[in-house]
């Protein structure tokens, strides 16, 4: 079975879109989204499009920012906090990754937490490991929702994570943990990597390396969620971190790339964006 992110985004964004339908005559105004990036990365200014296509869908406002890469770091801290102050701007997303110039930890920090609508403030890593109430990263939060609109029973199974960032690896591990998992986290550094991953009744990846996960390091019967974004280095055609041809006839569940987890991450970040606004109108 192929979980189409596809699918499942356009159906969910679709019900965002008649709630959103209903929040002018109820709070007044739409939720407001602002995006900045930062120079011109192929990858980044195709995902900011993206989040501006998802955003005209649901309803939601989307003001994206563009700047040159030779921005200093003060001027974007001091556009942060403007967006901070503003009470028409209800989540703020900044396009990863920044010019080597820029302290990216400082950036995130600088966002008001109540307007993280990526969950990567500080705060909300905190909330998160502590198990209270937080805006979840956008990715990891897509994979459960993808889990579970696929019948894949979590609890007390073998998960194993590839790859330990902030963004995705560290907290889908700790989304599967809270859903019972038994969660095995691995990276570039772990030895006899395919041993593990063979153990996986859930495999997650995401380690940016076109193809890495190979046929034989997946177990008969397995679920595979693929991260990754790469291109191909024969076609130049995007491709996942798994070697999808080679293992979707023994996953049980498997995700494409594309099509698979990226739609489902910007579903994500809608959903966290309505989540903000209802945060803040409701308590205005
Ligand atoms: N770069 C890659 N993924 C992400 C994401 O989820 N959010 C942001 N802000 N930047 C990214």
């Amino acid at each position: 079975m192929i979980i189409s992110g596809k699918e499942l985004s356009a159906k969910l964004k679709a019900e965002m879109a008649e709630r959103v339908a209903s929040f002018p005559a109820e709070y007044g105004r739409v939720p407001h989204l602002v995006v900045i990036l930062v120079g011109d990365d192929p990858g980044s200014v195709s995902y900011v499009t993206g989040k501006a296509k998802a955003s005209a869908e649901v309803g939601i406002r989307n003001t994206t920012i563009r700047r040159p890469d030779t921005i200093s770091e003060d001027e974007l801290l001091g556009m942060i906090a403007e967006l901070n102050a503003d009470d028409g701007v209800d989540g703020i997303l900044v396009q990863l990754p920044l010019p080597k110039h820029i302290d990216e930890d400082k950036v995130i920090a600088a966002i008001d937490k109540s307007k993280d609508v990526d969950g990567f403030h500080p705060l909300n890593v905190a909330a998160l490991w502590q198990k209270q109430p937080c805006t979840l990263p956008c990715t990891p939060k897509g994979i459960i929702k993808m889990l579970k609109s696929a019948g894949v029973e979590i609890q007390g199974r073998e998960a194993v994570v590839i790859g330990r960032s902030n963004i995705v690896g560290l907290p889908v591990s700790k989304l599967l943990l809270d859903e019972n998992a038994t969660v095995t986290m691995t990276h570039s550094r772990t030895k006899n990597l395919g041993e593990v991953t063979r153990r996986a009744d859930i495999l997650v990846v995401a380690i940016g390396r076109p193809k890495f996960v190979t046929a034989d390091m997946v177990k008969y019967g397995a679920v595979v969620i693929d991260v990754g974004v790469n291109r191909d280095p024969e076609t130049g055609k995007l491709c996942g971190d798994v070697d999808f041809a080679a293992i979707e006839p023994k996953a049980s569940v498997i995700t494409p790339v594309p099509g698979g987890v990226g739609p489902m991450t910007i579903c994500c970040l809608m959903e966290n964006t309505i989540e903000c606004f209802l945060r803040r109108v409701k308590r205005a």
